[in-house]
């Protein structure tokens, strides 16, 4: 099989899955709850692609080359027998990583279930320890401790974990050293997540912004940090590690230095379309081709004829001007 590029060169290696639109939280900066409030309207059943329908969908992006998948929501856990899901797309040949993001309150349900059907990492989100800080930033008031709990599940059941915080301006920068010495001690990655104008609901601007150099700034009077190598081409972190230990920190700087040129990311959205950017205003429809033909030819060669023409590069034009009056799709929709 030759490896497939865009118009960038930019190979097709991740598959991002977002099987749920919804979420049992509502952070501000991504579901705001006066937006996602009792009248929203999720996608209805029948638009949801069925745990069948993402199998061959994964099946037909793991013959493009895709070895790498990641399922994301809304909250993925939230989905009925996700377990499930996870054990068929760990069969699928060719598939050698299986992560989930989630925010880390189902865990101590449901770890040892998805460790077993081949769940290899999860990835929390958690933006504070102070709970008064981080019940607002969860608009549901659920405690750190949840999340925490959470955490702990999915070590003990062996999933590798990282930790996701997005690092807002006057809301949760109290947190960051606090979080940094929180990880540092229990010995797990912790990635600060510059806070991206994702979707059109979250009031974003760039004085809300604080930067990975800003951050940086701040662990460096506390901690000795050394750089170490990217894990694999395109990996969206930069990461250090604190001088002798094991235990790395990373960032993701979406804004303040952005990493288009190797995005290798694909995104289908719980109702199977497919993105090529998480800045995308519009998706591909696949959900029709995977109902209308049980042939996988069809589906190979639609997806490989849309990853030819990408040409996505948001984040490197990103201006003031685009990232208010763009329409966006939103991040609980596609995930992140
Ligand atoms: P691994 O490296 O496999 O652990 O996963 P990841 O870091 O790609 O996944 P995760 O879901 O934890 O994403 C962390 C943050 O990076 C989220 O805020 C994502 O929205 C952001 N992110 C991931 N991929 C991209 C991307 O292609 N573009 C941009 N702008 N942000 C991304
Ligand atoms: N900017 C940056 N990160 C965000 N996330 C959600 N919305 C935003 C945003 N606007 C994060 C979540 C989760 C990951 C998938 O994306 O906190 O960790
Ligand atoms: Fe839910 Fe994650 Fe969005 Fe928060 S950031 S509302 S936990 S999907
Ligand atoms: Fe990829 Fe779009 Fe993010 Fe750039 S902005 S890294 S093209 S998803």
């Amino acid at each position: 099989m030759s490896i497939m590029k865009d118009r960038l060169s930019r190979p097709l290696q991740d598959l991002r899955i977002s099987i749920t639109d919804k979420c049992n939280f509502r952070c501000q900066y991504c579901m705001p709850a006066d937006i996602f409030g009792p009248d929203f309207k999720f996608l209805p059943k029948n638009d949801i692609l069925s745990f069948e329908e993402i199998e061959r969908l994964a099946a037909a992006f793991s013959k493009l080359g895709v070895s790498k998948l990641r399922i994301t929501g809304g909250e993925p856990l939230l989905r009925k027998d996700v377990a499930s899901l996870i054990s068929r797309l760990h069969q699928i040949p060719g598939i050698k990583d299986i992560g989930l993001t989630t925010n880390g309150v189902l865990l101590p349900r449901l770890a040892i279930d998805l460790v077993n059907a081949g769940l290899h990492r999860v990835n929390v989100s958690l933006d504070a320890l102070n709970d008064d800080i981080f019940k607002k930033i969860n608009g549901r008031g659920v405690s750190s401790k949840v999340v925490l709990k959470g955490i702990k599940a999915a070590r003990d059941a062996g999933l590798g974990v990282k930790v996701n915080m997005v690092v807002q301006k006057g809301v949760n920068e109290s947190e960051i050293i606090p979080m940094a010495r929180h990880f540092k001690d229990m010995g797990v990655a912790l990635r600060y997540i510059e806070f991206m104008d994702v979707g059109n609901s979250n009031g974003w601007d760039f004085s809300k912004v604080v930067t990975k150099k800003e951050i940086f700034g701040m662990l460096s009077d506390h901690f000795d940090l050394e750089p170490m190598d990217p894990n694999y081409f395109g990996e969206v972190a930069k990461r250090y590690r604190y001088k002798n230990t094991d235990t790395e920190v990373g960032f993701i700087t979406s804004v303040s230095e952005s990493f288009c040129s190797s995005c290798t990311r694909a995104r289908i959205s719980a109702d199977g379309k497919f993105y090529t950017c998480l800045f995308a205003s519009k998706g591909y429809d696949l959900r029709g081709l995977v109902r209308a033909c049980k042939e996988e030819e069809p589906l190979i060669n639609e997806i490989s004829s849309i990853w030819n023409q990408r040409k996505d590069r948001y984040s490197d034009e990103r201006t003031e001007e685009s990232a208010k009056s763009k329409e966006k799709i939103e991040m609980s929709y596609i995930g992140g």
